[in-house]
């Protein structure tokens, strides 16, 4: 072990590799500090404060996710001053907007002043739809903190397009929204607009975003630590993190082979998340990925064949449609030679179902006219 690079963390000795974090050496030997704004693959702003550290001889308390390791650091993860300090931070945050979610299955009796003044706030019946998913209630939960001061309402309106809503009431101002948009989708559509406390993500000159530079690809929605940024569909199907069962799948839109999560209510799709911890898309999707699949259960969605005839459209059962299609296939090749009739496979269907299409054109109808609709 080269002993240059020796750090030692609750008097544990680890080595380390030249750029890595306190943050980064701690998680990689197993030891927990809490994190919020950290965003994986994107650069540390060391904004929340949530994961300091005391570091012996330091003055003040370190951010452990901005703070590079260096020889002979002595660090402390878990000291009363650090719990205090973490305490400190998350009654700020959850003092900061509508963060009314560790109220709600308390008994009425035991409420404190400041639990009755939450419940004033507009919208405090509806509970959070990150309730169950919330990193700021974990830790809140974790770290045993009650609220201690007023919280603060919020000046911004929620706000809604197409796919999500943005509701600045549960924002905790993290910033990893706009990491996301501008380090890791590179689509630098959001930033930080005014000061202090009425500090807000904003897009342009603070425009609604349908006016704005987004693509709607919801990295933003993806990386979300608290309630703030939540899909439409969560909201109307009034779906709470613990309701769904999720299912591992790829998504099929393209050929890049995203993986997904589908989330599942009552055997329907109800939002679908990447999956971060593998290729190729470490948990990022584009607007299709993410928020097209309300075909799925769609009323207007073909579920049968359809034979054309005397001008109008019936349905048919597989069987009779298949034996159609051949029939017509195998008249057209013998009157006009197997020249005649050529193949487009999507980019909708699998390799596998593209390469049995190949198949079928060039080895049973016996021509190489065969393309695919990514080159059209
Ligand atoms: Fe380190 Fe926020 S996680 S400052």
């Amino acid at each position: 072990m080269n002993k240059e690079n020796i750090i030692t963390i609750n008097g544990q000795e680890f080595s380390f590799e030249s750029g890595e974090t306190i943050l980064d050496v701690a998680t990689r030997n197993g030891i927990y500090i809490p994190t919020l704004c950290y965003l994986k693959r994107a650069t540390p702003t060391g904004s929340c404060r949530i994961c300091v550290v005391e570091v012996e001889g330091a003055e003040n308390l370190v951010t452990s996710c901005s703070t590079p390791a260096s020889p002979g650091m002595k660090i402390k993860t878990d000291s009363p001053r650090v719990i205090e300090e973490r305490k400190t931070i998350l009654e700020l945050l959850i003092s900061s907007g509508n963060h009314n979610c560790l109220i709600q299955d308390l008994d009425q009796q035991e409420w404190t002043d400041f639990q009755l003044k939450s419940m004033e706030i507009k919208g405090h019946e509806q509970i959070c739809p990150a309730y169950g998913e919330c990193r700021l209630q974990d830790l809140a939960i974790r770290y045993r903190v009650k609220p201690r001061f007023r919280p603060k309402e919020s000046e911004y309106p929620p706000e809604e397009n197409p796919f999500f809503i943005r509701d600045f009431s549960r924002c905790i101002v993290c910033g990893r929204c706009v990491q996301a948009c501008n380090e890791i989708q590179v689509n630098n559509a959001i930033s930080f607009g005014y000061r202090g406390a009425e500090s807000k993500v904003i897009a342009k000159e603070d425009y609604p975003l349908t006016n704005s530079d987004c693509v709607f690809c919801g990295e933003c929605v993806q990386v979300c630590p608290v309630g703030a940024l939540v899909p439409k569909s969560v909201i109307t199907n009034k779906v709470l993190p613990n309701e769904v069962k999720k299912v591992r799948t790829t998504c099929s839109y393209c050929g890049v082979g995203c993986q997904i999560y589908l989330h599942i209510k009552d055997n329907k799709v109800v939002e679908v998340t990447g999956v971060e911890e593998t290729a190729p898309n470490y948990g990022s999707l584009c607007v299709k990925g993410r928020f097209g699949y309300e075909f799925i259960n769609h009323p207007d969605r073909l579920k049968k064949p359809l034979i054309k005839e005397n001008g109008k459209f019936r349905e048919a059962e597989w069987d009779e449609a298949l034996d159609l299609v051949a029939n017509k296939l195998k008249e057209i090749k013998e009157k006009f030679g197997p020249d005649s009739i050529g193949f487009l496979t999507s980019a909708r269907a699998t390799n596998e179902e593209n390469y049995i299409a190949q198949k079928f054109t060039r080895a049973t109808l016996g021509t190489n006219n065969i393309d695919h609709c990514a080159r059209l």
